[in-house]
């Protein structure tokens, strides 16, 4: 493997080779996950509920993410390091382009932020100052106290019509991923076919372009009960870790991952 851009990724979906994506939040993780032929690894801002054991995402602050993606880009060989936007750090445009530019430097290669149509303005500014962008669809946890709780996004008919149009009004802006997180399993494969960028899905179904876990749950080691779309790769691996995350690329790239159970 050589490194990953946005371009491989492209290519990747046009081919129709799966993409694996990973989060994660340190060197360690960073050089096991790069070592497995994970693409993408996401400094999410989950790490506000897995590294600091908060309830949700809200508390993280710019400097954490820094910090974590500085520690994940430094186990990156090849991998493309994506850094969440925490909450409240991309209000507008203009404040968006400075704490992107702040994760940039702290070396992300890109920049996630969690929304639909109405980021299209910050979107382009971030594209138009070099900054690779890669939206984020569906269920939005830093928007959990507007929805009420983490639930499946998009069943009606007028929700995933929005979402469709909300994802290409990113991509229109310049946008060039996506993830979509917790809709159904229909939704998730319209997306991918509707968008020509790269459609990454976590609870989206098995037709996405690629999908991402957190870690954590991946590793069946998050406290309390873990996520239905999520499946331990760990339980019952002769080779750990290493081989937990192996597997995982290798049910991801064989489309064994996500299975019906894990579905919306
Ligand atoms: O923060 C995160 O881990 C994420 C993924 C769930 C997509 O945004
Ligand atoms: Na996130």
């Amino acid at each position: 493997m050589s490194k990953i851009t946005l371009k491989t990724l492209q290519d990747k979906k046009q081919a129709g080779e799966k993409i694996a994506v990973l989060t994660a939040y340190d060197a360690s993780f960073a050089v096991a996950a790069d070592s497995a032929g994970v693409e993408v690894l996401l400094v999410g801002d989950s790490l506000g509920m897995v590294m600091q054991g908060r309830d949700s995402t809200l508390p993280v602050t710019l400097e954490e993410m820094i910090y974590h993606t500085r520690c994940v880009r430094a186990g990156a060989k090849e991998a493309l390091v994506v850094a969440d936007l925490p909450f409240m750090t991309y209000p507008d445009p203009a404040h968006a382009l400075e704490s992107a530019a702040a994760l940039m430097r702290a070396g992300a290669h890109a920049v996630k932020l969690e929304g639909g149509a109405w980021l299209a303005d910050t979107v382009r500014r971030l594209a138009h100052n070099g900054i690779p962008v890669c939206g984020h669809v569906g269920l939005l946890p830093q928007s959990v106290n507007l929805v009420g709780g983490y639930r499946v996004q998009g069943r009606s008919a007028e929700q995933a019509h929005e979402m469709l149009n909300s994802a290409f009004a990113l991509q229109q802006a310049g946008a060039l991923m996506l993830v979509v997180e917790c809709v159904p399993a229909t939704l998730g494969e319209e997306l991918s076919r509707a968008l020509d960028i790269p459609v990454i899905g976590i609870g989206a179904g098995p037709d996405t372009d690629g999908q991402v876990l957190v870690l954590q749950d991946m590793l069946g080691i998050t406290p309390g009960r873990a996520p239905k779309f999520s499946r331990n790769f760990l339980a019952g691996n002769p080779e750990g870790v290493q081989g937990a995350i192996s597997a995982y690329v290798g049910a991801v790239k064989d489309g064994s991952f996500p299975a019906p159970e894990h579905c919306f």
